[in-house]
């Protein structure tokens, strides 16, 4: 595996991989890697010749200076695991002012509304960040293909939007949310919940399953209330928000149409743990 601390001789990496014709798959990361990261190389190495991963924890996406700071970072472990996936062939180690030249500043973007929903309420300029940081990794590693996790699919939707508004020619991928064996899904937050916490956990994915079975039988809103009241018996537990959104506006909905497709979203702070999950709703 071939590590690049430096965008020149990154750029200049990728540029002989295309040259020779090779097919890059592409996926960011912030660090702190676990399997749900290792789904999305697996996902890349089916359909390209070449690997690559970016660690890089972007300043801009914390709207919280707290949860900069706490950010988990320990890239001697991310380069280990990531040698020891053998999937991997190149791993891009940017500095700021690789990815901000001219300084650590968002661009404003607009995704057509997608930023204002969910995460975008109580996450001010997060996915002015998100974009920023995306597109100047894609136009440096120029990719065929990028894989993003569905677990933050809000963001997901906005990559989607930013390649299709800047027409990047990238393809890009969601890829399915890996679970710890409880239903708990998979993030470096996790790390952060005690034994009991981390058990405990399980029951947002429990509740979206039954969020699914409840799906087109009984009303939106009695699903909301039956939701909250879950909720409200969890000890140690809060619900930030629970929404069931149209797949393609992420706009909450109040009725089914027949045509849409939907998806259920819910934020959860166990202890100080901010948790966040998403199921597509069939
Ligand atoms: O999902 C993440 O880890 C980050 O938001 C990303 C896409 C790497 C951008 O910093």
């Amino acid at each position: 595996m071939e590590i690049f601390r430096n965008k020149k001789t990154f750029t200049d990496y990728i540029e002989r991989q295309k040259e020779m014709g090779k097919r890059i798959g592409f996926a960011p990361t912030m660090g702190a890697l676990h399997q749900g990261h290792l789904s999305l190389y697996e996902a890349a190495q089916k359909e390209n010749d070449l690997v690559i991963s970016s660690i890089f924890v972007n300043p801009t996406q914390f709207n919280n200076p707290d949860d900069l700071e706490k950010y988990p970072h320990d890239t001697n472990r991310d380069l280990k695991l990531l040698e020891n996936t053998g999937i991997v062939n190149a791993v891009y180690l940017p500095e700021v002012a690789d990815l901000y030249p001219a300084g650590l500043k968002s661009k404003a973007y607009n995704f057509d509304g997608l930023e204002n929903e969910m995460e975008g309420k109580s996450r001010p300029g997060h996915f002015d960040g998100v974009g920023t940081v995306v597109e100047e990794l894609l136009r440096q590693v120029k990719p065929d293909n990028a894989y993003f996790g569905e677990k933050d699919f809000q963001q997901l939707a906005i990559i989607e939007k930013l390649v299709q508004q800047l027409k990047l020619p990238v393809k890009i991928h969601g890829v399915e949310i890996y679970r710890e064996d409880n239903g708990l899904a998979m993030s470096s937050r996790n790390e952060r919940l005690n034994a009991v916490q981390r058990d405990a956990g399980k029951v947002i994915h429990e509740t979206l399953v039954k969020v699914n079975d409840w799906f087109r039988i009984i009303t939106i809103a009695e699903i909301n209330k039956r939701v909250k009241d879950i909720f409200d018996d969890q000890r140690g537990m809060t619900l930030e928000y629970f929404e069931i959104a149209d797949e393609q506006t992420l706009k909450q909905t109040d009725f089914f149409y027949k045509d849409k497709n939907y998806r259920a979203f819910i934020v959860v702070n166990v202890g100080e743990v901010r948790l966040i999950d998403n199921m597509h709703l069939d």
